[in-house]
């Protein structure tokens, strides 16, 4: 009898402690039950295995699974974003003061006798309390790659290395390889890094590159287009979408859960909270196996709510929102077409790789012109519940080292003439693109079609439609 009683007691002792740690877990964001980089826009660190990579690509499967046996490949060029990189001066700053003074807020809130009392758990309170700023951050360092950044670099340029072994040959060449950045710190070390990754660290040291354009042509077209600068970039009414959000019920009661939880007994302001965000964005980025103690203010709805903050910006600015923005990224697709055309009419011609590396502004504009990840109903400041399962995700389509990749390939059957077929690979992995109907690899005929005429003409138009 006594011992089903010390049984009944012992298991009544392991239920309650049992939710107790269930309940704790569920409002403890100290470990999140989510990956939070999967919601920081544009500052996400680069993911080689994104699951949103499987909703557009051959799932689960390699690239080398998918090239046709009868194919080889002979050519490849690549675009990618700089890696993770520092913030900009104003952010710097801010982290650097700011900060500091929230944090003694919050820390007020949450000692006995605070006026509202904050509702952070002790792990996550002890984390906030013991968070410093980083001492080697200084304005002067704005926008500079850090260590993550060149690990991401270099890991992509060493996987383009095994998966295209014979098109990425160990021995620096310069007939071989054409390899270009913008004129900013962050694309010239995203370069040397990548080269380090392909080639290893002395044979590195041979590359040469061209030197560096401000406004390059091909790399950043839309700094040479003063029509989108005025009507587009510099226009607040691009941003009339972001704002309309901002002063939604959806966004303003966010801002009061956040005041809430943090215990303050004022209203956060809008630019408070993206510091906050900012912070935990930057942080995580530059050490994704490390968390932020300030991701633990956000809750997943929360997160949301800001990365749709950020993904409208984006689409408005940089992508589908208006056709000035997209349309002059010709370029880029001309110069595929140049160098892909002179292998197949060459083919003797040793050239085999072209790798740029750039910024997020010709990435977006450059995956609009391609008509990837595009919604069919516009991002609104109204439409954030259908837009759930948006495909403009900018944590996804627009994570610091985001690469997109074209391959010639040269098919030959047996008794026939070879023939040539492009695919494309976006995050290192076979993309199902819209000019090979939605597979990822097709005839280079394909390609040729879909944009001959929009290459033909990119020239006179960009001038024409770039005017002021
Ligand atoms: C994007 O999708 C919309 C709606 O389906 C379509 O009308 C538009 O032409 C597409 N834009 C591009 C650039 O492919
Ligand atoms: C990806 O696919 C899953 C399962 O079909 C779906 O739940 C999710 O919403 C999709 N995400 C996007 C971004 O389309």
């Amino acid at each position: 009898m006594s011992t089903i009683k010390t049984e009944t007691a012992i298991a009544t002792v392991v239920v309650l402690i049992g939710i107790y740690f269930l309940l704790w877990k569920s409002t403890c964001h100290s470990e999140p039950s989510f990956p939070v980089v999967k919601y920081l826009a544009t500052k996400a660190p680069y993911v080689v295995h994104d699951h949103l990579l499987y909703n557009f690509t051959k799932k689960g499967r390699s690239v080398e699974e998918l090239i046709p046996k009868d194919c080889q490949a002979e050519q490849i060029w690549i675009v990618a974003r700089h890696g993770t990189r520092n913030p900009s001066d104003k952010v710097i700053t801010k982290m650097l003061e700011e900060l500091q003074e929230i944090q003694k807020e919050i820390i007020a809130a949450h000692e006995p006798g605070a006026v509202v009392g904050g509702q952070l758990c002790e792990p996550e309170l002890s984390a906030i309390k013991m968070w410093q700023p980083d001492l080697d951050l200084e304005p002067a360092n704005e926008k500079w790659l850090v260590q993550q950044g060149e690990v991401e670099l270099e890991g992509i340029g060493a996987r383009f290395q095994k998966t295209f072994p014979n098109i990425f040959q160990k021995d620096y060449d310069s007939r071989v390889y054409n390899f270009k950045y913008t004129k900013t710190q962050r694309a010239e070390a995203s370069a040397k890094h990548f080269a380090r990754g392909v080639f290893g660290y002395e044979e590195a040291k041979k590359v040469q590159y061209p030197p560096a354009l401000d406004a390059d042509p091909v790399l950043r077209f839309y700094k040479a287009c003063p029509k989108w600068k005025h009507s587009v970039d510099k226009n607040p009414e691009t941003y009339a979408e972001q704002r309309k959000f901002e002063s939604s019920s959806i966004f303003q009661t966010m801002l009061e859960r956040i005041q809430t939880r943090l215990g303050l007994s004022r209203p956060l302001t809008l630019a408070e909270v993206e510091l906050l965000h900012q912070t935990c964005s930057f942080e995580t980025a530059w050490t994704p196996d490390g968390l932020s103690p300030w991701c633990a203010i956000f809750d997943e709805d929360d997160f949301e709510i800001l990365e749709y903050r950020q993904d409208l910006e984006y689409y408005w600015v940089d992508g589908y929102g208006h056709e000035l923005t997209y349309k002059q990224a010709c370029a880029p697709i001309g110069d595929i077409l140049d160098k892909f055309n002179m292998k197949v009419t060459n083919p003797q011609s040793p050239h085999k790789v072209t790798a740029y590396f750039t910024h997020s502004g010709t990435i977006l504009k450059f995956i609009s012109h391609l008509g990837l990840f595009n919604d069919t109903e516009p991002l609104t400041s109204d439409n954030f519940l259908q837009h759930k399962s948006r495909k403009w995700r900018t944590s996804f389509i627009d994570k610091f080292a985001t690469n997109i990749a074209f391959v010639l390939f040269r098919c030959s059957k047996p008794n026939s003439e070879p023939s040539y077929q492009i695919g494309a690979l976006f995050q290192e992995h076979p993309i199902n693109i819209p000019f090979c109907n939605g597979n990822w690899i097709c005839p280079l005929e394909n390609f040729q079609t879909y944009f001959q005429s929009t290459v033909n003409t990119c020239t006179e138009d960009v001038a024409n439609m770039c005017k002021l």
